[in-house]
């Protein structure tokens, strides 16, 4: 019997209790270029999952039949596309499934079904970076909040370029954070094998896409990622989403912000993220190790977040007794008392009044006595 070509749409989903492949699906978790996201059980043992489905474009490159539920390409070109990016979508679950580190989600099963394919990830606590921002009060995070997921995130994406791939959708909604605090990246739907020359993916993020995302004219590399690392920075230090590189073109309406950042937070922070967002590949920063290394004094001060005490006298063990080195030590000292009394004057105009005052009245009073006496 022919499937009946009635759609499910919209939305286009598998229901809820389905069972496929001994896993039960609970809900949707959300709807990307590429497919679909649904929360489900495996019924083996009794363990929460979440399933990626691969169906791109709905309605246009495939409908999914009523009975059944399985997909079907619209037309022939349909087809053809489909089954190359169904590929693909293969080809990075089996990378992703070799794949172990910490930053990088883990993918712990794949199959053909329903016409499509499925891969299989635990599910994890915690929350996108996006809800994360949404739920402050001020929709903004601090640098060393952003450094507190970035850096991590940094290592896994250099351990994914290592082996060739891109995930080209780098975003806050594709950061999630464990409730343990460990950032983790998710959805590598558009991922891509440069080496392979795999170009233009079926979708993209305006405003976290750079150039080369939308001409196969540009190479892409591991800057493409960058440019959307340094597009997520702006969001959260921001609250603002970065404009599509069609707008920013010429004269770049998000200087404006730059300008601002630089003037709120650490210099070498937005310097960094402005050379992320070059809209010119070669004048971008070109991978992680070269963004690791222009963060630098940042990274080492999100890791050393207390300022450094000035001045601090050194342990004298070595010549305990040694009377040099007890003046010296209370020179040091005496040094920093009259610089904190200095600061501490300065910084408040009604202390600085007042010693005037006091200094005055110790000037005058001297005066007096030595009249007196004199
Ligand atoms: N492994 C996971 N554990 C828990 N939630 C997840 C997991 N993967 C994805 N999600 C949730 O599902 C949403 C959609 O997943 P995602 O992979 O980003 O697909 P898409 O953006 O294509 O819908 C994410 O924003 C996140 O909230
Ligand atoms: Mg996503």
């Amino acid at each position: 019997m022919s499937p009946s070509p009635i759609t499910l749409s919209p939305p286009d989903y598998l229901p809820p209790s389905f069972v496929l492949s001994g896993y039960e699906i609970r809900v949707v978790l959300g709807r990307g270029g590429f497919g679909v996201t649904y929360k489900a059980l495996d019924r083996k043992n009794n363990q929460t999952v979440v399933i990626k489905e691969y169906f791109p474009a709905p309605e246009v490159m495939a409908v999914r039949r009523v009975r059944g539920f399985y997909l079907e390409p619209n037309d022939a070109q349909s087809a053809q596309e489909f089954a190359e990016g169904l590929s693909y979508f293969l080809k990075e679950a089996k990378f992703l499934t070799k794949f172990n580190h910490a930053n990088i989600v883990p993918i712990m099963n794949f199959f053909p079904a329903l016409g499509t394919a499925y891969f299989v990830m635990p599910y994890l606590e915690g929350e996108t970076l996006d809800n994360i921002v949404a739920s402050k009060p001020e929709r903004k995070q601090t640098p060393r909040e952003v450094m507190a997921w970035l850096d991590p995130i940094l290592d896994g994406l250099q351990a994914v370029h290592a082996r060739g791939i891109l995930h080209r959708d780098i975003k806050p909604s594709n950061i999630f954070i464990q409730k343990n605090h460990n950032p983790v990246l998710i959805d590598f739907g558009a991922a891509g094998d440069v080496l392979a020359g795999q170009k233009v993916p079926l979708a993209l993020t305006h405003g976290y896409a750079p150039p080369e995302q939308y001409s196969a004219n540009i190479p892409q590399g591991p800057w493409t990622d960058i440019y959307s690392l340094g597009a997520v920075i702006y969001y959260v230090l921001s609250g603002l989403h970065l404009l599509s590189p069609q707008t920013r073109i010429g004269a770049d309406p998000c200087e404006i912000i730059f300008k601002k950042l630089e003037h709120e937070h650490d210099q070498n922070l937005i310097k960094t993220m402005e050379r992320c967002l070059k809209l010119n590949y070669q004048e971008r920063i070109q991978g992680v190790a070269e963004l690791r290394q222009a963060l630098g004094s940042t990274i080492n001060r999100s890791i050393n977040p207390l300022p450094k005490p000035k001045n601090v006298i050194k342990p004298l063990i070595a010549n305990k007794g040694s009377i040099l080195l007890k003046i010296r030590s209370f020179k040091l000292k005496t040094i920093n008392v009259i610089k904190e009394t200095y600061l501490y004057l300065f910084k408040n105009i009604k202390h600085l009044i007042t010693f005037l005052i006091v200094a005055l009245i110790i000037v005058l009073f001297f005066k007096i006595i030595l009249k007196v006496f004199s």
